[in-house]
């Protein structure tokens, strides 16, 4: 399978999805192959609109992040678990339409199963970063991402390296300062486990 036909995948699953509601799709963006993956969980209204991940709110935080160890988005390849929006639309009582985004079921990161899988064997990276329980649960064994970030692990079934990070959207719920330092110091035993790679 070339990238291209993982676009092409995503583009087929997305459009024939028709269970619940959705507001476009993206595929992953950087070089292929890239020694260092990172996985979130799935777009949001920017990432449809500029067709790339992690380039709205939560993607700036990241962006800030990731020049603090001294890589730049063009060094990595950001991906994500699902690869439309899943979005929730609530109707007010005046009738008025207004569009979330919503965490994607199980059913529909399961959609996503072999292009993720291809993805990864194509950008052959030398460490999987997954950012949030979403991509966590998805790529390992662990139940949540409070009792295995910040830590490298090896996934024996991938055969590659794996660092659990929180989500970067994290931030912005857990406004505390003791949130903000371990966040931060994640970053930095990132930095040292890309040296001990
Ligand atoms: N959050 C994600 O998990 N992925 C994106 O691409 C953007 C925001």
């Amino acid at each position: 399978m070339t990238i291209d036909d993982i676009k092409e995948r995503i583009k087929n699953i997305s459009e024939s999805y028709k269970e619940e509601a959705t507001g476009g799709y993206i595929s992953g963006d950087g070089p292929i192959p890239c020694d260092i993956l990172f996985v979130g969980e799935a777009p949001g209204k920017t990432e449809v609109s500029e067709g790339k991940p992690f380039v709205g709110m939560a993607g700036k935080t990241f962006e800030g992040f990731l020049n603090s160890i001294d890589l730049t988005r063009s060094k990595v390849r950001i991906t994500n678990t699902c690869f439309f929006r899943p979005i929730k639309i609530k109707e007010s009582k005046t009738g008025r339409e207004s569009i979330s985004n919503r965490t994607p079921k199980p059913s529909e990161i399961e959609l996503f199963r072999e292009v993720l899988d291809e993805e990864i064997f194509l950008v052959n990276p030398k460490i999987i970063v997954t950012l949030g329980n979403t991509p966590l649960k998805r790529l390992t064994n662990f139940k949540a991402i409070g009792e295995c970030h910040g830590e490298l692990y090896f996934n024996e079934e991938l055969k590659k390296h794996i660092f659990p990070m929180y989500h970067p959207s994290s931030l912005t719920y857990n406004r505390s300062e003791d949130f903000k330092t371990i966040y931060e110091e994640d970053w930095q035993k990132l930095k040292a486990a890309l040296k001990s790679i």
